[in-house]
């Protein structure tokens, strides 16, 4: 239902038509897909104060333009070739388009938001460019990571935050905002969907090595190749013994080696390391911590229920 009006409102945002070159992959982008995760916990968290979805929906429309415009910058970060089953902007049309498509979409994001009035409309703003410029630093990191050999779990929970848990803190927080709901459950709300977040990118790094690229619509494998520091790699690292981790040291360095052969020695080596099962649990802990979050709330547990049960239709997702 939540997901219907989302869509409708999406596909009614008026682009102009020229330049062609900039409103054309921008409109490809957004009527491609995608789960429309972000919107939904803001219209869900909107909900639980009492708000209908239309006084929020140009904030929901503004953050998930938000979400597609940080896709085309990290696809061509990442030199990523698919996404949601069709080639990336960069591919299908060039760099360039990729940055400029990709910024004028960071600038309409801003322009929906503001487009959705309420008392707490400073609050809003500043919320959501304060996040965009976390999830900035979390991109540096996850850059800087990928030369790197020794990441900690730690710093890559942080970058992890940043690049991936602050949008859904956003978004969850701005709905409640724009509901006027009180100050310590906007934040609980907050801890709340950054621990989701945590969990979705574990499982996003999971996918990206076992998930059926049919389905998850993305190249399995693109991490290993790019020397990503994801849950996997860094906790295979730790588990290895001496001889274990210089092989995958060498074979994560040799640009000599075919692509397919490297995605499946180093595959062979998380399944021999039990990583799975580790990423897995994991993944479970972080959605415990979740719902004590929830459980500060001041409503009684069946009106957050819903939005449990749908950060729960996330586990195991398969796309
Ligand atoms: C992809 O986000 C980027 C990550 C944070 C892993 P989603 O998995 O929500 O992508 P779509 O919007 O559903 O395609
Ligand atoms: C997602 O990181 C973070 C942002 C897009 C900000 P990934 O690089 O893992 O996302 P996918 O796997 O390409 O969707
Ligand atoms: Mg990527
Ligand atoms: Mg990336
Ligand atoms: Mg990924």
């Amino acid at each position: 239902m939540l997901l219907q009006t989302i869509e409708q409102a999406l596909a009614q945002v008026p682009y102009p038509t020229r330049p062609e070159g900039l409103y054309e992959p921008i409109e490809y982008v957004l009527s491609m897909g995608g789960k429309r995760l972000r919107p939904t916990l803001l219209l869900l968290a909107h909900g639980l104060y009492g708000g209908q979805p239309e006084a929020a929906l140009p904030a929901a429309v503004g953050i998930e333009t938000y979400h597609n415009h940080t896709l085309l910058h990290d696809d061509l970060m990442d030199r990523a070739d698919m996404r949601r089953g069709k080639p990336t902007v960069h591919k299908k049309w060039n760099d360039n388009t990729a940055v400029l498509s990709g910024d004028t979409m960071l600038i309409m994001a801003f322009r929906h938001i503001m487009d959705c009035p309420c008392r707490r409309q400073a609050d809003v703003l500043r919320l959501f460019a304060r996040s965009a410029q976390e999830i900035c630093e979390g991109q540096q990191y996850d850059v800087n990571f990928e030369s790197r050999t020794d990441v900690t779990e730690a710093e890559y929970i942080e970058m992890i935050r940043l690049k991936t848990s602050v949008l859904l803190g956003c978004a969850v927080q701005m709905g409640a905002l724009i509901a006027d709901a009180p100050d310590a459950d906007c934040d609980a709300l907050y801890r709340f969907a950054e621990k989701v977040g945590l969990a979705f990118q574990l499982q996003d790094d999971y996918l990206d090595v076992y998930g059926d690229p049919k389905v998850f619509g993305k190249k399995i494998g693109g991490d290993i190749l790019c020397g990503k520091k994801t849950f996997l790699l860094i906790n295979a690292l730790n588990r290895a013994d001496a001889d274990t981790r210089s092989r995958l040291l060498q074979l994560l360095a040799d640009s000599g080696c075919e692509p397919e052969a490297k995605i499946q020695a180093v595959t062979d080596l998380y399944n021999r390391l039990d990583i799975p099962a580790l990423t897995l649990e994991a993944i479970d802990r972080y959605y415990a911590e979740a719902r004590t979050e929830l459980q500060a709330l001041s409503l009684p547990q069946e009106q957050w229920q819903p939005l449990w049960d749908y950060a729960c239709s996330l586990l195991g997702r398969n796309k």
